[in-house]
């Protein structure tokens, strides 16, 4: 399958699964305190998703994973199965939602810190979602993937963070994961030009130690291979003439644009 150019229509249906992906972590927030499990969260979403949004979480049973979120804790990178392990002050956590919604996916994530957490997550955070605004900044027609993954990585490493190889962002629409292939690293002026009406997520995993990850024997969890913390955030962005539009964006990040 090629990289498919939306129709105004399917563009639509897009904008509606992105706000409704957006709206459960805003609805999500007040939840995430230390002495919640990750079980919980994941019923929270699950049931909100079904019985109030009408749509379908995408990641259950999605190749075999077995929850509704994901939620990666500390030096988990991405991909962390609920459980009922509770989160505790001082942890960074990443909520990862992705909703089906009249067949189309919004997919988007971002980071939560349980009570006062220490300066060097708190720096982590930040810088990772500086980078992937600066990522999508880069977004235009007639730019290239390899713009979008050197802003990032040029953030990511003058912090002396490393920039995770082994995920990277994808196409969206009607599957969770389309062509193109996004990574977060990358050189100007090389890869695919995007052009108008293509649909994809920027979603960088930035590590304050080495980029090198593994999946633990679940399956899933991919976790930093030294154990040193890790961030993510994620949006779904709509590539227009002239730049870009945030598909998953949040009530909180909407000053960003004022
Ligand atoms: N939401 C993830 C992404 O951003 C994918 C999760 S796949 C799952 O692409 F199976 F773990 F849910
Ligand atoms: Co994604
Ligand atoms: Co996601």
């Amino acid at each position: 399958m090629s990289i498919t150019i939306k129709s105004a229509s399917e563009i639509e249906k897009m904008r509606m699964a992105g706000k409704l992906a957006a709206d459960v972590l805003e609805m999500l927030e007040p939840y995430v305190v230390a002495g919640i499990t990750t079980d919980e969260l994941d019923k929270i979403c699950h049931d909100y998703i079904v019985d109030i949004q009408q749509a379908i979480p995408a990641p259950l049973n999605y190749h075999g994973f077995p929850k509704s979120i994901c939620t990666s804790i500390n030096q988990t990178v991405c991909h962390g199965i609920p459980s009922d392990k509770k989160l505790k002050q001082g942890d960074i956590v990443n909520i990862d939602i992705t909703v089906i919604k009249d067949d189309y996916h919004g997919d988007t994530s971002k980071m939560f810190c349980i009570g006062e957490v220490s300066q060097h997550a708190k720096r982590l955070v930040k810088i990772t979602e500086e980078a992937m605004y600066l990522g999508i900044e880069q977004v235009k027609a007639g730019a290239t993937l390899g713009d979008v993954g050197h802003a990032i990585q040029q953030h990511a490493e003058s912090n002396r963070y490393s920039v995770v190889r082994d995920f990277c962002g994808h196409g969206i629409g009607k599957n969770f994961h389309e062509e193109p292939q996004v990574l977060h690293y990358g050189k100007p002026n090389t890869g695919i030009t995007l052009e108008a009406g293509m649909i994809i997520t920027i979603e960088p995993m930035i590590n304050i130690g080495k980029k090198d990850v593994k999946v633990l024997a679940d399956g899933w969890t991919a976790v930093t291979k030294d154990r040193s913390l890790s961030a993510q955030f994620e949006h779904t962005i709509l590539v227009t003439p002239t730049g870009y539009e945030i598909l998953t964006l949040r009530t909180e990040e909407q000053s960003r644009f004022e």
